[in-house]
């Protein structure tokens, strides 16, 4: 996948991945070995070989600077909606930097020699339709990643959602893509970004603070909002399960103070024309507000629920039980039904802006579960 040039052996090791694909822009995010510079060329779909001439770079920058670390995320800007870009990597390796110079080693690339270029579709706002598929709780258990994204085609996706603990803590970086993150970027997300929901285990551990250098969010929170055809995405962050002064945490949690900030927040949300026009309105978060009886549960049943009853919510995705749940609309506190998907099964969602359909799959791909819902 990735060639060295030049003496030094610098390597990519992780990714690329891509995160925020939106109508005009696109993240890309992969590591090196070696501390370097970053760029992505960028290239029209239309046949013509990437090398038929030079491409437009954009670089890592920060501060009107190349950003020179090991942790590389390049993010292309006016883009063009619903369209096709091939794309290549490159990081040139940093041996000295000096004020008035820098000592550069070899180059790391991906290949458009061998095989055919990375390409991502930017999102088309004017879309009719939403196709995407769920898993959760996978907790760096490869075996199960593996089983659960095999059952279905990702890249015929327009993204795979990760609804949290998808680690069980957020330590150093090699365990968090070790984890994760490496194995979702050789099976699709190198073409087809994912979304990230933040569970209660990505909040815990030494690195769980560098959270959004990793999963980079139009907000620039865990918490945001985005479209996807006819769906109109709330994207929460649960917070911790347990109250925040609970020993484990060792006072290092302070969730109550954050779903309060989510709420202000989100009753802005719900006042945008953009949220009350969408024919589906599906709210994510990891730790669903019912059918528990810990504190974050509850807390955000106090919160957040009252404004999401109020703004006409679909449907809510949760995970955090490791079992498969359904609340039914008017049922626990919510006037919105609240899948809380296993563990070990996956939830592949299409929808056009009259029908929502959701088929919930075990590890062997057979489904279990079938839902249904029409715009109100
Ligand atoms: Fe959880």
């Amino acid at each position: 996948m990735a060639a060295a040039l030049g003496a030094s052996a610098i390597n990519i090791i992780s990714g690329p991945y891509l995160q925020n694909v939106g109508p005009t822009e696109a993240t890309v995010i992969w590591r090196t070995d070696k501390p370097a510079t970053a760029w992505v060329e960028t290239a029209p779909d239309d046949g013509a070989s990437f090398y038929a001439e030079s491409r437009p770079r954009t670089y890592s920058t920060d501060l009107g600077r190349a950003v020179v670390g090991t942790l590389h995320k390049v993010t292309l800007r006016g883009l063009k909606p619903g369209t096709n870009y091939r794309y290549r990597i490159f990081s040139e390796e940093v041996l000295d930097q000096k004020p008035w110079h820098v000592n550069y080693g070899g180059v790391a690339s991906s290949d458009v020699y061998t095989r055919e270029p990375y390409m991502f579709t930017t999102a088309a706002p004017a879309k009719n339709t939403a196709n995407f598929v769920m898993v959760n709780d996978i907790h760096a258990d490869s075996a199960k990643f593996a089983d659960l994204i095999r059952c279905f085609d990702a890249k015929k996706h327009d993204f795979v959602l990760f609804n949290g603990d998808m680690v069980s803590f957020m330590d150093t970086e090699d365990q968090i893509f070790g984890g994760f993150i490496n194995q979702a970027a050789k099976v699709f997300a190198t073409e087809k970004p994912f979304v990230m929901i933040r569970g209660n285990h990505e909040s815990r551990g030494a690195a769980a603070t560098k959270y959004m250098s990793y999963f980079p969010s139009s907000t620039g929170k865990p918490y945001y909002t985005f479209t996807d055809g006819p769906i109109f995405f709330i994207v929460l962050d649960g917070g911790e399960d347990k109250p925040d002064d609970d020993i484990e945490y060792s006072r290092t949690s302070f969730a109550d103070d954050y779903r309060l900030e989510q709420a202000e927040w989100l009753k802005q949300v719900v006042a945008t024309p953009e949220f009350k026009s969408a024919p589906f309105k599906v709210a994510v978060v990891h730790v669903p507000p019912v059918l528990d009886t810990w504190h974050g549960a509850l807390h955000a049943k106090s919160v957040i629920v009252p404004i999401l009853n109020a703004a006409g919510i679909d449907l809510m995705l949760s995970g955090h039980h490791h079992v498969l749940r359904y609340a039914e609309a008017g049922k626990e506190g919510t006037d919105f039904p609240v899948l809380i998907n296993s563990h070990d099964t996956s939830v592949e969602v299409s929808a056009d802006k009259s029908n929502m359909n959701l088929t919930i799959r075990n590890r062997a791909g057979e489904t279990v579960k079938t839902l249904k819902y029409t715009a109100k």
